[in-house]
């Protein structure tokens, strides 16, 4: 009874603040039941610890959750767990560690609708992506799975009559995933189910600011009957437990997505005891529309590669090259695009939804700030949708100069750059100019050309007439400061495997 009083309350509450009902009830059950088990999951039990820290929903700053943090003590033992279970897990064969995935997977897309929810309410990205996101994330889990059951060493011809030789692939051992907030399901399980499938076990640590939908493939986790162990979540401030996880010798990997600030950090930490380390870190993502493009085309692909969660990806695109025959035609069209994009509630029917933080609000400003003081210009939104909330207008700046912030970082936001260029070798100079080297983006019909730009510049992914690149296909990395390593694709257990050469007399 008390829970449906507490639930039918809440939710008039809710709709008062403009919240979905039916779906809220729904969620409030759910979180209700989850109550018993908001702690960290500890050798596949939920453990409470001593200190709490609150989920906000960005879109309108209120609670959603209160959540254990494990400090120190519950990171070390999530840590011993992983071990524990690791000497039991890595003997297992390639079809059993493929079994349990396969059944992770299955979970995950049953309960797709309200992981999406949950999805919308901690980091704020409008329903519709939040689905695509599971969906996006169960194919990590399935790819895993596949390609567990591809793992295999070489046998080499020896040069010698009496010599074997081949080498094998091995787990690396005890692995730690440090996941961000703007793909709260998708970075997990990238991450996660390979070194799974590897044969590792794993300790996560999900961004403070979006821990539930972990919370809850935890839950599904225990659902599938995964061995007790081989998947810990841990919670909490992410200095205190990112600092144990890469200095700690029982962890044998670090895998992390994230800013190149902490990348550095974690990677500084984990050369103590010479860990294995993969980074997807920070980009600087150039745009380029060459006046032989089909400028509709042009257009569709940038509200995918900017507007995705509100601009905040990793591989969204931050530096909009325009060639100078058709800038005009484009920034009209564009205009005109942008007029039409809702920006709200994600549980609403919108296309843009709140900035994750005061903090990343401010960045925003602070960037816009810097290149009107230096003499950009704005031509479109600037400011917020709404005061007092976390929503900003889609905007476009032109005058844009290479010494400007909004040129030089990451926005993370949901704002278009622009620039104006003349020829190939111009353009391909200035999409150079960052010390990032993620994802690129650019649009010719010219086959000549695109082939001399994917040789030229210095990315890990490029989307050719296309604003998409995210799938289990794409070996997910980038070169420069953008990271080590490479996420999905044909090598995604690759991070997670040592080898071991035998050279056999026999
Ligand atoms: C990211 O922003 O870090 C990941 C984006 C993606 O996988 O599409």
């Amino acid at each position: 009874m008390s829970l449906l009083v507490l639930a039918s309350l809440l939710s008039i509450n809710c709709k008062k603040r403009g919240g979905n009902t039916p779906f809220f009830f729904i969620f409030l059950i759910y979180i209700y039941n989850m109550k018993k088990r908001y702690g960290s999951l500890i050798n596949g039990l939920w453990v409470k610890h001593k200190k709490t820290f609150d989920v906000i929903n960005p879109f309108d700053n209120s609670k959603i959750l209160e959540i254990y943090d494990a400090e120190e003590t519950g990171t070390l033992e999530a840590i011993k767990s992983s071990a524990n279970a690791f000497k039991k897990w890595k003997k297992t064969s390639a079809e059993e560690r493929s079994n349990y995935l396969k059944k992770f997977y299955l979970l995950v897309l049953k309960n797709k609708k309200s992981i999406a929810k949950i999805i919308t309410r901690e980091c704020g990205k409008p329903l519709r992506e939040s689905l695509v996101e599971v969906e996006y994330g169960a194919s990590f889990i399935e790819w895993s799975a596949n390609q567990c059951l591809r793992n295999c060493g070489k046998i080499f011809e020896s040069p010698e009559q009496t010599k074997r030789m081949f080498y094998i692939k091995e787990p690396v051992g005890v692995v730690a995933a440090i996941t961000p907030w703007n793909f709260p399901l998708a970075m997990v399980t990238r991450k996660v189910c390979a070194a799974l499938a590897a044969g590792c076990c794993v300790v996560l640590k999900p961004s403070e600011l979006t821990p539930i939908t972990a919370l809850v493939l935890g839950e599904l986790s225990i659902e599938a009957k995964f061995p007790k162990g081989i998947f810990n979540i841990v919670n909490g401030e992410p200095e205190v437990i990112g600092n144990i996880l890469s200095k700690n010798p029982t962890v044998k990997k670090i895998t992390f997505t994230g800013s190149t600030k902490v990348g550095k950090l974690l990677m500084k930490n984990s050369s103590k005891t010479i860990k294995n380390i993969s980074l997807e870190l920070g980009g600087n993502a150039p745009f380029i529309v060459f006046s032989d493009a089909n400028i509709d085309l042009a257009i569709e692909g940038l509200i995918n590669a900017k507007f995705r969660n509100a601009g905040q990806t990793c591989i969204s695109a931050n530096r909009i090259f325009l060639n100078k025959e058709i800038h005009e035609d484009f920034l009209i069209k564009l205009k005109n695009r942008l007029k039409k994009m809702r920006i709200g509630s994600g549980l609403k029917d919108c296309d843009i939804g709140p900035l994750i933080s005061k903090q990343a609000l401010e960045k925003v400003e602070n960037h816009i700030q810097d290149a009107l003081d230096k003499g950009a210009k704005i031509e479109f939104g600037g400011k917020l949708h709404k005061p007092n909330s976390l929503l900003f207008k889609p905007t476009i700046l032109t005058n844009i100069k290479q010494n400007m912030l909004v040129f030089k970082n990451e926005n993370f936001s949901p704002v278009v750059p622009i620039l104006i260029f003349d020829n190939d070798k111009e353009v391909v100079e200035m999409a150079n100019n960052t010390e990032y080297g993620l994802a690129s983006y650019f649009f010719t019909t010219n086959p000549r050309r695109i082939w001399s730009l994917v040789g030229d510049l210095e990315y890990g992914m490029f989307g050719v007439n296309s604003g998409k690149i995210s799938t289990y296909l794409n070996p997910f990395g980038g070169v420069k400061e953008s990271g080590i390593g490479r996420e999905g694709s044909l090598q995604t257990l690759e991070p997670f495997l040592e080898t071991k050469f035998v050279n056999w007399n026999f």
